[in-house]
């Protein structure tokens, strides 16, 4: 399987350069991410909302080891905020943080991390929308669901994302599927060992399967972030079985993955909602979704030679 060795080959300090320094107009990177500013991810979401569709805006960037930067990663989603409400699209557009881009891994900080999370959510209110809380490594999953509690208190609006492939997550989605609580279920995306991860794509499916199974009977407001048109088929018909309607859950999909499907499900009257990404800090990202295809990787790395 690809996925594993790529993802860890792309920690090398050689290849990140090879990557970042390749231009933004390469036209795989063009093809997963929005731009490099708020007014490139705001003109992606007026597109979007203008076919039907709905947004998730994710400010690039994880993992900092400099509270400066959990600063400036704040002052970013506070201005995009700001102008998506300005320009009218804020009913139609979320936003998505990662917690180690607010500082979770530094010294004091899954409290750090809260605090400017904090910040994000008050913002995302007074705009009349919400926040979802990324996932990241499994390494900081109860860090994470532990803030995800503190802050519904104050915003219950706030969503979570569970992992399908973690031995943990059936338990994960027993415990969130209350009234008033969004979870968005995935199958996962960061290379993670056997001791906590399945490994195997069957067993992931089959656990991601269970989970929608959990959300769909429970009573909170299920998120399906997945490409794989089984699982979609599933999803469609397990919602019949328990009695909801096309508004009752959620469809999400990563931008440029599969966006005639994406029209597919918004035309039948389901709610779509595409994940747009954007910023400068992208090649984290980037990598994750070349690994899911192999013919994205190839392309790229064409694309490379052929630029350099
Ligand atoms: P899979 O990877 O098996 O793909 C199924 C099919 O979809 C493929 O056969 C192909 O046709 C198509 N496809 C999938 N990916 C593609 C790609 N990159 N390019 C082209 N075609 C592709 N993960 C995580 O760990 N934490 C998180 O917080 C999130 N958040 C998140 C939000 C949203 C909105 C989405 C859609 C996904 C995530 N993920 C995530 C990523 C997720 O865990 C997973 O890695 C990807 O969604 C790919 O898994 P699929 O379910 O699409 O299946």
């Amino acid at each position: 399987m690809l996925r594993g060795p790529l993802l860890r080959l792309s920690r090398s300090h050689k290849i990140k350069n090879l990557v970042t320094t390749a231009p933004l107009s390469s036209g795989v990177v063009e093809r997963f991410i929005a731009g490099e500013t708020s007014g490139d991810a705001v003109a992606v979401t007026r597109r979007l909302v203008g076919v039907g569709l709905l947004a998730a805006i994710d400010y690039l960037g994880e993992d900092t080891a400099d509270p400066s930067y959990a600063d400036t990663v704040v002052v970013a989603y506070l201005d995009l905020l700001t102008r998506l409400r300005e320009a009218g699209l804020s009913a139609s557009a979320e936003v998505s943080i990662k917690l180690t881009a607010l500082g979770q891994q530094l010294r004091d900080g899954p409290q750090l991390a809260l605090e400017n999370a904090e910040l994000i959510c008050r913002a995302a209110r007074k705009a009349d929308t919400a926040v979802t809380l990324d996932m990241e490594d499994h390494t900081t999953t109860d860090s994470t669901l532990e803030t995800l509690r503190t802050l519904r208190k104050e915003y219950p609006e706030t969503g979570a994302v569970l992992q399908a492939y973690l031995y943990r997550t059936e338990a994960d989605c027993r415990d969130l599927a209350e009234a008033g609580s969004r979870v968005r279920l995935c199958k996962g995306a960061y290379a993670e060992p056997e001791s906590v991860a399945f490994q195997n794509r069957r067993e992931i499916d089959k656990s991601y399967i269970r989970c929608m199974k959990i959300l769909m009977a429970g009573n909170g407001f299920p998120i399906l972030a997945t490409h794989d048109p089984t699982l979609i088929n599933i999803g469609l018909q397990l919602a019949k079985d328990y009695g909801r309607g096309p508004r009752d859950f959620e469809f999400q999909m990563h931008y440029g993955v599969r966006p005639t499907e994406q029209l597919r499900l918004a035309n039948l009257g389901h709610a779509v909602r595409v994940y747009v990404p954007y910023g400068t800090d992208w090649y984290g990202y980037l990598i994750r979704r070349l690994a899911e295809r192999p013919a994205n990787l190839r392309f790229f790395v064409r694309s490379l030679i052929t630029k350099g």
